[in-house]
């Protein structure tokens, strides 16, 4: 007889993973939206030096860690959360925040994780189309929040169309959010934005709106993603302590926790990778225009591209990956006929768009 397991494990949509981790050698990978420096040696050595006391559990409160984004970010360090990767804190706050009866609310397509908060939870998903740019449609976000809201999740830029939200329409929409309902700003993005300005500027939003967090991660300009490291700041002290309470003490290792605090030293190294990525991710937007495609206006370190009409995605995804380029697919990632490519190194943009125009000639 097979093991029975709990219904909501049938609802859960499965994470779209990436495929190529174990292929090594020529390949582009740009399905991932990850960061292409390597850490800092400094970085490395800072991980390195706390493995010899790998027989101890890791620092339970995460004092260093949460004291160096306090000092970096001026938010309490009690108002700051930790998470195993931003992910790790948006399904606790799933947890924390939802149940049967309560609703949650997102634009769609937007971070794939968000169906999951509803799926393990038992909510409602209220999924709200992205407008014709594909960006936020804040005033149809608005109109879906009611008393059994819960939990916003807005995600700016947005994952995967790239799009980035100004942070006056971001505080107009706040403003309309009852306090009941908390909003996860999902930042994970931020740094690259320039239409954001910076990674302080939605800092003055936390001051008036006691229900928002701003979710962040050092998987992306810290290039981190291996290690696991996200957090959230928080407009007040109870979402840290909601989202505590329903993990595991040491969600967040030694090593990782060493890593993310030398790489928060490292600001001119940031900003010289925040340059030399948008650089690159323009250029990537301009050439894919000039092969006749639709590219989203980006704000991020990757674009998102409308296939043509006819075209088929598998075939297209196929394609590149036979020329030892990988993208992800729009049809994984909520909206078919869609390619979503991550700015790489010089090489490796030059090859997607060889590539890609063959594809599409073929
Ligand atoms: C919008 C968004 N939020 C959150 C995450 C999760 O990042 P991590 O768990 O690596 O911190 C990602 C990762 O791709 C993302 O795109």
């Amino acid at each position: 007889m097979p093991i029975e397991f709990a219904e909501r494990i049938r609802r859960i949509p499965n994470y779209p993973i990436a495929s190529g981790y174990d292929l090594g050698g020529d390949v582009a990978m740009l399905a991932s939206n990850e960061c292409y420096f390597a850490p800092l040696p400094e970085v490395v050595e800072a991980a390195h030096r706390v493995l010899v006391g790998a027989n101890r559990y890791p620092d339970p409160s995460y004092s260093a860690l949460r004291e160096a984004l306090s000092e970096r970010y001026g938010v309490p360090a009690a108002r700051i959360a930790l998470g195993n990767g931003s992910c790790d804190i948006l399904l606790a706050a799933g947890e924390a925040l939802l149940e049967p009866g309560a609703e949650v609310v997102y634009a769609w397509p937007a971070f794939s994780v968000y169906p999951h908060l509803a799926a393990t939870s038992g909510a409602r998903a209220i999924e709200v189309p992205l407008d014709a740019e594909d960006r936020h449609d804040l005033d149809a976000l608005a109109a879906e929040i009611t008393v059994a809201t819960r939990l916003v999740l807005v995600c700016n830029p947005n994952n995967p169309t790239s799009t980035a939200l100004g942070l006056d329409e971001v505080e107009a929409f706040l403003d309309r959010v009852p306090g009941h309902a908390c909003v996860i700003l999902d930042e994970a993005y931020v740094e690259f934005s320039l239409r954001i300005g910076d990674p302080y500027a939605s800092l003055e939003l936390l001051r008036k709106h006691p229900n928002l967090v701003l979710l962040r991660t050092f998987s992306k300009v810290y290039g981190l993603a291996a290690l696991r490291v996200g957090y959230g700041l928080c407009g007040s002290e109870d979402f840290r302590i909601a989202v505590d309470q329903v993990r595991q003490p040491f969600y967040l290792n030694t090593a990782a926790q060493a890593a993310a605090v030398e790489a928060l030293r490292h600001q001119d190294e940031v900003e010289r990778r925040v340059a030399q990525t948008i650089a690159a991710r323009m250029e990537l937007e301009e050439e894919i225009r000039a092969l006749g495609q639709w590219v989203a206006e980006s704000d991020a370190n990757f674009v998102w591209v409308r296939l043509p009409e006819g075209s088929v995605e598998q075939d297209v995804l196929g394609g590149l990956a036979s020329r030892g380029v990988l993208v992800r697919a729009g049809a994984s990632l909520g909206r078919e006929g869609a390619l979503r490519v991550t700015a790489g190194t010089a090489a490796e943009n030059k090859r997607l768009v060889a590539a890609l125009a063959e594809v599409l000639r073929a």
